[in-house]
């Protein structure tokens, strides 16, 4: 910084946040913080989650992730650089702008510099280690991809190559002429402290260079051939040119393929590396990969300028359907058409292609579902709707997602659907979901709201604490507390989904991660359960508090749950499934007296 610091501290006390903002949207003070639609370029929402706080002098935007302090603001909103947005400011209360030698101008000009550095090492970086590919150097790499069935055409147009060792890598970059200062900041190099040596980030893995949409080597995946207890792919670390979550594998070719034809009829969005080059020699272009972790609305809105159709292809695990019908809410509000494409049990696509060929794949792409189909196969599997009961429990919460869809045709046609995959007739199911509340409800949004409406604030509160607790890890907090308890928002229904998905998976939870899975219309909410611990966590009543909002959560869900069972058992005729439908009211009913009994852990 050039300016001296007492200035800049005398500019922002003239320049109040909340006055500068007021002047872009409409604030309104809400709790501590002032509140409004985000005013910054390039983001538009109906909700506000775009927040001010004055007491810190800085802004923050829950949808779109930007924030900073005032100068920040008046550069992004007004989209101007650091000086033009000081001047503005100096400007606005007749302060009187320093004068300065142009050691800014000076700075960007390096800044520029050091990016045309660190691509210059990834380059020559991809060229070492395309030249470490032969059959002398690397036979047991050349072996490996002959076995994948990946010829030297796929190896040329992908720029796979192979690191050989440790230290090969540093020593070539600094004969070039770079530093390994340079080096570090790049990603390709990592140094050992307790060594005191560099070392090549990806030693000894096949290599495989992620490409950004300008041709441009931003960073590298590398791959181990044998099996390891260590992490099969690793990427070279996040730069100022790669962050993981923003960039889509592949999208150069994607480029080039939108170049040649225009815009293309639909992209196909995979998880790996090996499905696009698997796809791709067997002929299809339009692929790309999120390389793994979910989905976030950056990848979204990036592919929407390439196309409008997607077809998501992701593993057919349990962990992949979770993710695919994430990715999928994301991807639809980015405004996609999208469609999810059925892959056989545990197989990727680059496994189909293999074993089945190229047109099994592309009938599975032509068979590829909607949404709502695909969540309806998705909850009958987790469901054993060879009993009873869990027919029972699958028509239920398949009736709730009917429920959410739009067009009556569309119910229609799902009710009929759902008859089929359950035996259950049709009349039954049409008056099951026409017994449901709110059945007019038609979008999301609406929905939540209408939903907010009927439960009184005691249950948001709960709610919110204690999904809080569960994802700051109160030890007091388990996640069976939260199994059977339905939450009344779809912000809090997703976060305790994220809650689920992540213990399953053994992955660790980071809440931030919450603001991309669930984007910026959910983004106020969010951040009320991720503040909702403050003025309790650390207390004596933390653990108390705790308890009670579990115990109200669960009586209330069991009650209702009761209530359901009870008006349907009178409208049973069935002597038999009358007789079921009391087992289960029996069973809720011993769980509603234990509740009761819980003591804290
Ligand atoms: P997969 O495990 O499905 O990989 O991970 P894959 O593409 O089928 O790999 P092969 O066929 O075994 O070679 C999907 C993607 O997730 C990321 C990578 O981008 C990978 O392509 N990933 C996976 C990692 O970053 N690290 C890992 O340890 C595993
Ligand atoms: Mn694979």
């Amino acid at each position: 910084m050039n300016f001296d610091d007492k200035f800049i501290e005398q500019l922002k006390s003239k320049n109040d946040i909340v006055e500068v903002v007021s002047a872009y949207c409409n604030l309104e003070q809400k709790g501590g913080a002032y509140w409004a639609c985000c005013p910054l370029p390039g983001h538009m929402e109906k909700t506000p989650s775009f927040c001010v706080n004055q007491v810190g002098q800085f802004y923050k935007c829950f949808g779109c992730g930007r924030g900073g302090d005032v100068i920040r603001f008046i550069q992004e909103v007004e989209s101007l650089e650091f000086l033009e947005a000081v001047k503005l400011l100096c400007d606005r209360v007749g302060l009187e702008m320093p004068t300065f030698s142009n050691v800014d101008e000076q700075k960007s000009k390096e800044n520029k510099q050091k990016k045309e550095r660190y691509l210059a090492i990834l380059k020559d970086t991809a060229h070492f280690y395309v030249n470490n590919l032969t059959e002398e150097k690397a036979p047991e790499y050349i072996d490996y991809l002959n076995k994948r069935q990946i010829d030297r055409k796929t190896q040329r147009a992908f720029g796979i190559g192979a690191s050989l060792d440790y230290t090969s890598l540093p020593k070539y970059l600094l004969e070039k002429g770079y530093s390994y200062e340079d080096m570090l900041s790049a990603g390709v190099v990592s140094y050992n402290k307790e060594r005191g040596e560099y070392s090549d980030f990806l030693g000894k893995r096949l290599i495989i260079p992620i490409i950004d949409s300008f041709k441009n080597v931003i960073a590298f995946g590398g791959r181990v051939l044998g099996k390891t207890d260590f992490a099969k792919y690793k990427n070279t670390s996040e730069t100022s040119l790669f962050i993981k979550n923003q960039c889509l594998y592949n999208i150069n070719n994607l480029k080039q393929a939108k170049r040649v034809g225009g815009k293309l009829d639909f992209a196909i969005m995979v998880e790996g590396y090996m499905d696009v080059i698997s796809l791709y020699t067997a002929g299809f272009d339009n692929v790309v990969a999120s390389m793994g972790t979910s989905l976030t609305q950056m990848q979204a809105k990036i592919l929407k300028r390439y196309t409008d159709n997607v077809v998501i292809s992701y593993d057919g695990d349990a962990a992949g359907q979770n993710a695919t019908i994430r990715g999928l809410e994301i991807l639809r509000d980015a405004g996609l058409n999208v469609k999810v494409i059925k892959l056989p049990d545990g197989l990727d696509p680059d496994d189909v292609i293999k074993k089945h060929g190229k047109s099994a794949y592309e009938k599975l792409i032509s068979e590829a579902k909607l949404l709502i189909d695909y969540k309806l196969d998705v909850l009958k599997s987790r469901f054993d709707t060879s009993t009873t009961s869990g027919r029972r429990e699958f028509v239920d919460s398949a009736i709730k997602v009917i429920r959410e869809v739009e067009k009556s045709f569309e119910q229609e046609e799902l009710l009929k659907q759902l008859s089929q995959m359950s035996g259950i007739a049709y009349e039954y199911l049409r008056r099951d979901l026409e017994k449901l509340p709110n059945k007019t409800v038609n979008t999301q949004k609406t929905q939540v709201k209408e939903k907010e409406k009927t439960v009184n604030d005691g249950t948001v509160l709960a709610e919110r604490f204690v999904l809080c607790a569960l994802l700051f890890k109160k030890p007091y907090a388990q996640i069976s507390d939260i199994e059977s308890i339905e939450f009344s928002s779809w912000v809090r229904e997703e976060t305790a989904n994220y809650i689920f998905d992540k213990t399953d998976n053994e992955e660790d939870l980071v809440p931030s991660m919450l603001f991309d899975i669930i984007g910026s219309d959910g983004a106020k909410e969010l951040n009320e359960i991720l503040t909702s611990g403050d003025l309790i966590f650390n207390t004596d009543a933390e653990n108390r508090y705790y308890n009670d909002c579990v115990i109200k959560l669960v009586t209330d869900s069991l009650n209702n749950d009761i209530n359901a069972l009870r008006s349907m058992h009178d409208n049973e005729m069935d002597t038999k499934k009358r007789r079921s439908i009391v087992q289960i009211i029996q069973s809720k009913t011993i769980k509603l007296q234990n509740i009761k009994t819980r003591r804290i852990k």
